[in-house]
């Protein structure tokens, strides 16, 4: 009796069931509790740039037309949520729910999704695909155009946002999945189902960083049997480069980074050589370095910092004729990239990857199987288990030079 006196609803529901309702019942209960309603919930508000996260219990809106409402299991930290805290993005919008590396469960449904329904384990995806528009039907991108107006502006494709704050202060959605939220709306195009025996807490990691990565070497450079690659950065992404390049059966994956620490997990990904370009002799520089390791340069190159400087050194490293660098790191708003014209002239290719080029309706079933099948390392990334709670902490992890993710449990 004391416990049915309980203010919360979870204890009443646990009660509830442990004494006296059989599960499906409660289950029905739950949903019947929720769906077409507002939910209050969890939520790590971002109200200014440079500031801690507070967390608040925020109002939830059901899902509109073609919008889906999950309850986010897990959610990581990527290095673009700690890009735009820091107020260096231009697109930055706040009061902001970040976050875009999570998992969950379908709650409820809006009108006309088709998709997804109630109970699938699904993944957040910040790169749609509609599967009709003009990228989409191109064949030749995993950009999509459906939402993407909308989700540059922090708010749902109607133009309204779906969270409110305690004071009743809207807030805006970011990247089209703000999964640092207990609860979160996203559009039907912007969300996969998946199997649901892979585990949430891992499988999360697939909605950015890893699949970034990976994407990147399988896909966007398409990296061949033999080849010679170069990975400037061993974030999550970096090391993701790695193991895409290295299941390829790549000859050589050198690895360039500022922080020593990222020896021995580099070469536990695949690569082959680690080198610190703040260690070279004296007068040489990273793309001398790269060019003499490899009779001319690289068949690959991938830039994971976000650093402009690092990009053309990347290039640069390239063979002349064919070799090929792709950008994956995001720079600082208002910074440019340069080389010489020369430098492309003479046949190197200067590219970019987003979600690694990765279409997430349609391929991310294939990463989930690779992944259960013991082909594409996930667990391996995660470098701390905190509960939601701690999400300041999390975001300190990032700068302790060994974190690769964190990944936060409500
Ligand atoms: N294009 C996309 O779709 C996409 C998706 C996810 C992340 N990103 C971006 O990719 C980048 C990497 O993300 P992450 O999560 O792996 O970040 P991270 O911070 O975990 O890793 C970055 C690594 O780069 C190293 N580094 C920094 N400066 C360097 C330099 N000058 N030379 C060599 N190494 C250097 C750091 O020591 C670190 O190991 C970020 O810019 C992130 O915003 C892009
Ligand atoms: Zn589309
Ligand atoms: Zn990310």
């Amino acid at each position: 009796m004391r416990l049915f006196n309980s203010t919360t609803i979870r204890l009443f529901h646990r009660t509830f069931t442990q004494n006296i309702v059989p599960p499906n019942a409660i289950t029905k209960l739950h949903k019947m509790s929720t769906v077409g309603k507002p939910i209050n919930c969890k939520a790590a508000v971002s109200y200014k740039p440079n500031a801690p996260l507070v967390l608040d219990t925020i109002t939830v809106d059901p899902p509109k037309s073609h919008e889906v409402r999950i309850k986010i299991i897990n959610t990581a930290i990527c290095h673009t949520d700690a890009y735009t805290l820091s107020g260096k993005d231009a697109e930055g919008l706040f009061p902001c729910v970040l976050g875009h590396e999570g998992a969950g469960i379908v709650e409820s449904v809006g009108e006309g999704v088709t998709s997804v329904k109630v109970g699938d384990h699904v993944i957040p995806l910040y790169t749609a695909e509609c599967g009709v528009c003009k990228f989409c039907k191109s064949g030749k991108t995993n950009l999509c155009g459906s939402v993407r107006a909308t989700q540059g502006k922090g708010v749902m494709p109607d133009g309204t946002s779906r969270f409110h704050d305690s004071k009743g202060q809207s807030l805006y959605h970011f990247m089209g999945c703000s999964t640092f939220s207990e609860y979160t709306v996203v559009a039907d195009v912007s969300v996969v189902a998946i199997d649901q025996t892979a585990p949430l807490e891992s499988v999360c990691l697939l909605g950015c960083g890893v699949t970034t990565g990976y994407g990147a070497a399988i896909k966007t450079a398409n990296v061949q049997k033999g080849d010679t690659v170069a990975v400037f950065g061993a974030g999550t992404v970096g090391l993701s480069v790695v193991q895409g390049a290295h299941s390829r059966g790549a000859s050589r994956i050198i690895i360039v980074d500022i922080n020593d620490n990222k020896e021995t997990v580099s070469r536990e990904f695949g690569a082959t050589d680690f080198i610190n370009p703040t260690k070279l002799s004296e007068g040489q520089t990273i793309v001398d370095k790269l060019v003499e390791m490899t009779d001319g340069g690289l068949d690959f190159t991938f830039d994971c910092t976000g650093n402009v400087d690092v990009m053309r050194s990347a290039l640069e490293a390239c063979h002349k004729g064919w070799g090929q660098s792709v950008i994956i790191g995001v720079a600082d708003a208002g910074k440019e990239i340069s080389t010489r014209p020369f430098q492309l002239v003479t046949g190197r290719v200067w590219k970019g990857s987003a979600f690694g080029g990765i279409k997430g309706r349609s391929e991310m079933g294939g990463l989930i199987k690779d992944y259960q099948e013991k082909k594409l390392k996930v667990d391996e990334f995660i470098t701390a288990r905190r509960p939601f709670s701690e999400i300041n902490e999390g975001f300190e992890d990032l700068h302790n030079g060994t974190c690769l993710r964190t990944v936060l449990k409500f």
